[in-house]
């Protein structure tokens, strides 16, 4: 089976210079380019929770995708055709592309929710939605619509029907996600099939192919290096535009870095490849050294309707040297407290001075100044503006950030307020930030990786402890 893809292309521009296999790139589709890395976001549904189209290209993003089980679910393929397709009426009019199902109806419905790692935990909208599987065959997978409760069938050309009526310029094969606590026979049984799948998908798109669409294949294999080896091997040979990574990784980021190196060392190298439900700081870090092109995840739209706002290491650094600050300060005015105590005490003589603590305590309380118990500083990829500590704090959430959120002046005493009222604006704001940073973050990877300079790069962007090679070291 031969397919080219004439409206499509990939171009490497520049690789890394320090021993690592990441690269630049372009992917070029009929809706636009997308220069890589890049990061992909989530409009599951047909739109990014809370975020416009306008705000979207606003904050510097490239590319975003949908989920087929979702519009399968509601509202139909069909619906979403006569709109014009989702470029169209999502009015972003940019690259996209849809996911083919596989991981929605498979990663929940094997009774667990599915993937461990942070962050890919199933389509945004999370276990509200958690679709129930009702039976898989080697003709398709049949599940309980979570809209109107009935039964829907999703095999590898519906997929592919439904990906078409869609719209997108990437699309994916249907394919089973297997957890990473199912056994190596069951693992493998299932990815034979995920293949026989993806033939057939690809052969349902070859057949309706007008030029507009791009296929990926998919890696499955779970942990195990063999089964991951000779799906790499099919993905290789079959003639997919491009090729993606999916499945389980493993129950922690070690491990998961660690599959993600042995599958990518295997890769050829023509086609972009993807990283599915990927989307941490460290983790991208780690996935572009491997040769990553692409990534996808719900992270930072998720995070941010929750007030987890993204921040550089600059941040921890100027959070610990004001908490040091204030530390001081405290310092300084027991020391004042203690000594104006022990002046009473000499003046009031024995009873007073056998009571300095409680008086001290006493006197604090009086003059408002109650010391409040301080929780030390612990870098983290995100800082949780929710938290009481950011009430009454009266900055942006980082000074440096060029963001509407952060550009426009709103304070992290006001998101808090925001987020603990339960107004949506709170989410909106830090979720913005979010996709800014995220942009952000890659167009400086690209950057990095041409001026070969990408490991200083990754201690910007992540505070000592968590970076890549930190969680190597604890491995
Ligand atoms: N998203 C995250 N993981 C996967 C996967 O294994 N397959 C698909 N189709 N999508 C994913
Ligand atoms: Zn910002």
């Amino acid at each position: 089976m031969h397919r080219s893809y004439p409206n499509f292309s990939f171009t490497v521009e520049s690789e890394c210079q320090e021993g690592t296999k990441a690269r630049t790139g372009t992917v070029s589709t009929p809706h636009g380019l997308v220069q890589t890395p890049a990061f992909i976001f989530c409009a599951t549904k047909a739109a990014i929770k809370g975020l416009s189209a306008e705000t979207m290209k606003e904050c510097g993003s490239q590319i975003i995708l949908s989920n087929t089980y979702h519009l399968l679910v509601q509202p139909g393929g069909e619906m979403i055709e006569k709109m014009g397709g989702l470029q169209k009426a999502t009015r972003w009019e940019g690259p996209m592309l849809t996911d083919s199902g596989g991981y929605q109806i498979f990663s929940m419905g094997h009774g667990s929710v599915g993937n461990e790692i942070k962050g890919r935990r199933g389509a945004e909208g999370g276990a509200e939605f958690a679709p129930s599987l009702v039976s898989i065959s080697e003709k398709g997978a049949r599940f309980k619509s979570y809209y109107d409760c009935s039964i829907k069938s999703l095999t590898p050309e519906r997929s592919i029907e439904i990906q078409r009526q869609l719209g997108a310029d990437l699309v994916v094969v249907l394919d089973e996600c297997t957890p990473f606590h199912v056994d190596k026979d069951y693992t493998k049984s299932s990815m034979h099939r995920t293949h026989r799948w993806a033939m057939r998908s690809l052969r349902e798109f070859i057949d309706g192919d007008d030029g507009t669409q791009a296929l990926y294949g998919i890696i499955q294999g779970g942990v195990y290096p063999d089964l991951r080896n000779e799906a790499v091997e099919f993905v290789n040979k079959a003639p997919f535009f491009g090729i993606a990574v999916g499945g389980s990784l493993g129950a922690d980021k070690a491990t998961m870095h660690q599959v993600v190196s042995h599958t990518m060392a295997n890769v050829r190298r023509d086609r972009p490849v993807h990283l599915l439900g990927i989307g941490g700081i460290a983790d991208i870090f780690h996935g572009v050294r491997q040769g990553v092109d692409t990534f996808d995840c719900v992270h930072p739209t998720r995070l941010g309707r929750h007030g987890g706002a993204l921040v550089k290491a600059s941040f921890w650094t100027r959070e610990q040297e004001l908490e040091e600050e204030r530390a001081n300060q405290d310092a300084a005015a027991e020391a004042a407290a203690a000594a104006t105590a022990e002046e009473e005490a000499s003046i009031g003589g024995d009873t007073m001075a056998a009571g300095v603590g409680a008086s001290k305590r006493k006197k604090r309380r009086r003059s408002g100044d109650v010391r409040k118990k301080r929780h030390p500083v612990v870098p983290r990829e995100h800082v949780n503006l929710l938290k009481g500590r950011y009430r009454e704090d009266h900055r942006v959430i980082d000074e440096d950030c060029g963001c509407p959120t952060c550009r426009g002046g709103y304070t992290r005493a006001y998101i808090n307020h925001l987020g603990r009222a339960g107004e949506l604006l709170g989410g909106m704001l830090v979720s913005q930030h979010n996709v800014f940073f995220m942009n952000e973050l890659m167009t400086s990877i690209r950057t990095a990786i041409a001026e070969g300079r990408l490991a200083e790069e990754e201690d910007k962007w992540l505070a000592p402890g968590l970076r890549a090679r930190d969680f190597h070291k604890r491995a």
